[in-house]
């Protein structure tokens, strides 16, 4: 039988600029996933990867005075350096000027072309070279870029166009059969509207540069940098390459998007792929952005934050976990010092460290250190038990719609209810009066210890590898499956604790 498969991709970023805090957030979202889904024995396929053509990049080459191959082939390794640091479990790595690609780039526009739907045309607009667009008169704000306040040239060129305006209708009633292809839903909304209003048709081709893959049948002609960053979701899955390979995988299950590159991905993404009769995607999920001390991030304000630097000062976990339990994922967020201390500090070193300690330290000090299989039960164990099994539940439920911050307080309300149980039903009482109860609070703390270290796995993989090495568990992290872990008083391998160490030690701000 063939195993389940689940495809997730990153925006492949582009290489004319270090990698900031906005792309490990994306990255490290699709690693969550694709670890959880792993956890369920799922064969995951997670692509990234690096958008290496195009203007931006053409302009910040000839600046060094170098060839944008030769800074492509440098500054890719400021990406899977930082992937390697953050624990990026991708299975899949596309460059953009990697020849597989080039290939099935113009193999698709030909075959657009051919079928109708590529015509030779001219276009006129505004057109704002850093962010790589062209602007109508009516989205100027004072003769300005919308968004970057730069001041457009006026650009008039040759060009191949795609008829979007064709796709109008058909794309309506794909988002109508599918509510959920855009997440969350205020984007599907926004997107629904805008295509509602009406699609125009869309250049996909360039002549007032050369960075980029020609047009097959033209090679004045560049394909749109757009049109060919798009296409990587297919090649870097194998298509024209693998065939076994991608019609396994395809259509993707996730592609994972910052808010403002949602347009490209959730209109002109799916209609691209119906005029070459490929199945679109079958979910975008679109996240927002942050913010840095209160600030918008740029370059000019020097704010850029390196996320190799935040993973030096607190821990790549840390750094993980904290962006995701800051800030519903889908919502914009604020990047501070003082908030991620205070995560730290709270949840990790308070919340979960000690607990973990504290449960340790008992078990070593009761039962010598061994876990045993609880002979008794009463009430208040039954409904410990069943707290924690309607959490684990509320935490699945929330990991398959990528609610990581809901997830997460799953786990947290697992540790809380753990806090409480030790509080209530007080092991010291009860070893000191030879109760042999104390076995069973142990052995359900120890049990409780080892879920919600199997359940913050996919946020921190070491830290969880940790919780479970300091509980004496002998069997890996990685290998662990839902399936099996997830049962109460199932494992007959219970553990012998040595020695231990605090998982999560306090940061001083
Ligand atoms: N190359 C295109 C994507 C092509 S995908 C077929 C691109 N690259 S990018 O490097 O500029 O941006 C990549 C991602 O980083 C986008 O998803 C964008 O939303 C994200 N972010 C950039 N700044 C960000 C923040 N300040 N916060 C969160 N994410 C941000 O666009």
């Amino acid at each position: 039988m063939s195993r389940k498969k689940y495809y997730i991709t990153t925006p492949i970023y582009y290489i004319n600029d270090v990698p900031h805090i906005g792309h490990a957030y994306t990255t490290v979202a699709a690693d969550i996933m694709t670890r959880y889904k792993r956890l369920w024995g799922y064969d995951v396929y997670f692509l990234t990867g690096t958008d290496e053509h195009g203007q931006k990049v053409e302009k910040a080459a000839s600046q060094q005075g170098i060839h944008p191959k030769e800074l492509a082939d440098t500054m890719v390794h400021r990406f899977t350096d930082l992937w390697k640091r953050l624990n990026i479990s991708n299975t899949g790595f596309i460059r953009t000027t990697e020849e597989r690609h080039k290939k099935a780039v113009q193999y698709i526009f030909q075959k657009v072309y051919e079928k109708g739907d590529i015509y030779l045309g001219e276009y006129e607009d505004w057109y704002c070279v850093p962010c790589e667009s062209y602007f109508t008169e009516m989205q100027l704000d004072n003769g300005r870029g919308p968004d970057c306040l730069r001041k457009p040239d006026r650009l008039k060129e040759e060009s191949y166009f795609f008829r979007l305006s064709d796709y109008t209708d058909r794309l309506l009633k794909f988002l109508d059969d599918n509510k959920d292809f855009i997440m969350p839903e205020i984007r599907y909304n926004e997107v629904y509207s805008f295509v509602k209003g009406g699609l125009k048709d869309l250049s996909v081709s360039r002549t007032s540069f050369s960075w980029g893959i020609k047009v097959p049948m033209n090679e004045r002609h560049i394909v749109y940098v757009w049109f060919d960053a798009l296409a990587n979701y297919l090649t870097g899955v194998g298509f024209l390459g693998d065939d076994s390979q991608f019609e396994s995988f395809w259509p993707c299950d996730m592609h994972l998007i910052g808010k403002d590159i949602l347009r490209f991905h959730a209109v002109y993404w799916p209609c691209f792929l119906m005029s070459i009769g490929i199945e679109p995607p079958r979910h975008i999920f679109a996240h927002g952005w942050w913010t840095i001390e209160g600030q918008k991030m740029s370059k000019s304000l020097g704010n850029v934050i390196d996320p190799n630097e935040i993973a030096s000062t607190y821990g790549v976990d840390e750094f993980r976990f904290f962006m995701f339990r800051e800030v519903p994922f889908g919502m914009d967020g604020d990047f501070s010092k003082q908030a991620i201390i205070h995560r730290i500090n709270s949840d990790l070193a308070n919340d979960l460290g000690n607990l973990v300690s504290r449960s340790v330290t008992m078990i070593n000090k009761f039962l010598k250190g061994r876990i045993e299989r609880p002979e008794i039960r009463n009430g208040v164990d039954d409904s410990f038990e069943s707290s924690i099994r309607q959490l684990i539940s509320d935490y699945y439920k929330s990991m398959e719609v990528l609610s990581f911050y809901k997830a997460l307080q799953s786990v947290f309300d697992i540790i809380s209810i753990m806090n409480k149980y030790i509080d209530s039903e007080a092991p010291w009482r009860l070893a000191k009066e030879g109760d042999v109860r104390v076995k069973t609070v142990m052995y359900n703390l120890w049990n409780g210890l080892r879920i919600s270290g199997l359940l913050l796995s996919p946020f921190m993989p070491e830290k969880s590898k940790r919780i479970w090495e300091v509980l004496g568990i002998k069997n890996s992290i990685e290998m662990a499956r839902f399936e099996d872990e997830e049962v109460f008083y199932h494992r007959d391998d219970l553990s012998e604790i040595t020695k231990i160490s605090p998982v999560f030690p306090r940061i001083e701000g």
